[in-house]
């Protein structure tokens, strides 16, 4: 928990859009080693600048985490893209029982408001967009996380066509952590490191993978250390903050490869439009498609 009189971002409001306090402490789930809105104890929030996120249960939560972390009275300023939510903002912080002032500045819809006494519907936002699990695939999820209802087709190719695997591995972007649970399933594999951006995952993750061999590391993988591996799981991202961004997953390529030692594997599942040979082959010693169906394609690549 961060010391009481916290002014507070979350996320990354553009500048161009609403100026965010200096020494504001970070709460995005999404920026590693950020504070934890959860852990926040009622009232403690001075003020908070949102960059609201797109899913409807996901904004509806970190709303009501702000409100009930917030002291009665402090100022929020909540904004979102026209297109990924903001123009539904007014409403919900109605709902919640907030009177607020609406603007608009380019494509963002912006509200200005304080917190009230009593905000309206906490509990229930709380409920809905928290942590759970989900009882088809026993698994636990939260709303925000990767495919958080529902078994990714890509993840599923891949768990179903995976072999055995032995030594100390990675799940890159492991999401709820169920390409590691697969792989967990040899019984060869000594250690296996899931790292992922987003702690709610992480967080799920933990609940997934009971398994003395997992290690968990709520990192940025661009930038995390990791060296030495025998193999490397992953369903690689193309998204970064919502938009496609096929640099992203050339870099989870290249990661995969450093991280390898000599004889290492990876296997990885991908959308068939992406352009990965391109970058699969200088980065790997051999690279082969190994099966290519519904939209996807699983390569295994040596180094
Ligand atoms: C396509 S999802 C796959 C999730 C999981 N492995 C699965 O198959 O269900 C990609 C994951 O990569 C994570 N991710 C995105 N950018 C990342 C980054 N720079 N570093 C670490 N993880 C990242 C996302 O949060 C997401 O959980």
């Amino acid at each position: 928990m961060t010391d009481a009189a916290t002014i507070a971002v979350y996320g990354t409001p553009p500048a161009e859009v609403v100026d965010v306090p200096s020494g504001a402490t970070q709460f995005s789930p999404l920026m590693p080693g950020a504070s934890s809105l959860e852990q926040q104890s009622d009232g403690s929030l001075v003020a908070m600048t949102m960059l609201a996120p797109p899913g409807t249960l996901e904004r509806r939560y970190v709303i009501a985490q702000a409100l009930r972390a917030l002291a009665p009275q402090a100022p929020f300023t909540i904004l979102a893209p026209n297109d990924r939510g903001g123009t539904r903002l007014r409403k919900e912080l109605q709902a919640f029982g907030c009177a607020i002032e609406e603007s608009a500045r380019r494509h963002h819809r912006i509200v200005i408001g304080t917190r009230p006494e009593k905000p309206a519907g906490i509990a229930d936002a709380l409920e809905q967009g928290g942590p759970r699990l989900i009882d088809d695939l026993g698994v636990w999820s939260q709303p925000g996380v990767f495919s958080w209802d529902r078994l990714d087709p890509g993840t599923a190719m891949l768990i179903a066509h995976l072999p055995p695997l032995k030594g100390r591995g990675a799940d890159f972007g492991c999401g709820i952590g169920l390409l590691a649970h697969a792989a967990l399933a040899s019984p060869e594999v000594t250690e296996i490191t899931l790292v992922d951006i987003d702690r709610r995952a992480i967080e799920c993750a933990q609940h997934n993978v009971g398994d003395a061999r997992a290690r968990f590391l709520w990192a940025d993988l661009r930038s995390a250390d990791l060296t030495g591996l025998d193999f490397v799981v992953m369903n690689a991202p193309f998204h970064d903050a919502g938009a496609e961004d096929k640099s992203l997953a050339q870099q989870f390529v290249t990661r995969a490869a450093k991280a390898l030692g000599k004889g290492g594997v990876c296997f990885m599942v991908a959308n068939r439009h992406l352009p990965y040979e391109a970058i699969l082959k200088p980065a790997f010693k051999r690279a082969e498609l190994m099966i290519e169906t519904g939209g996807y394609k699983i390569y295994e690549a040596h180094t």
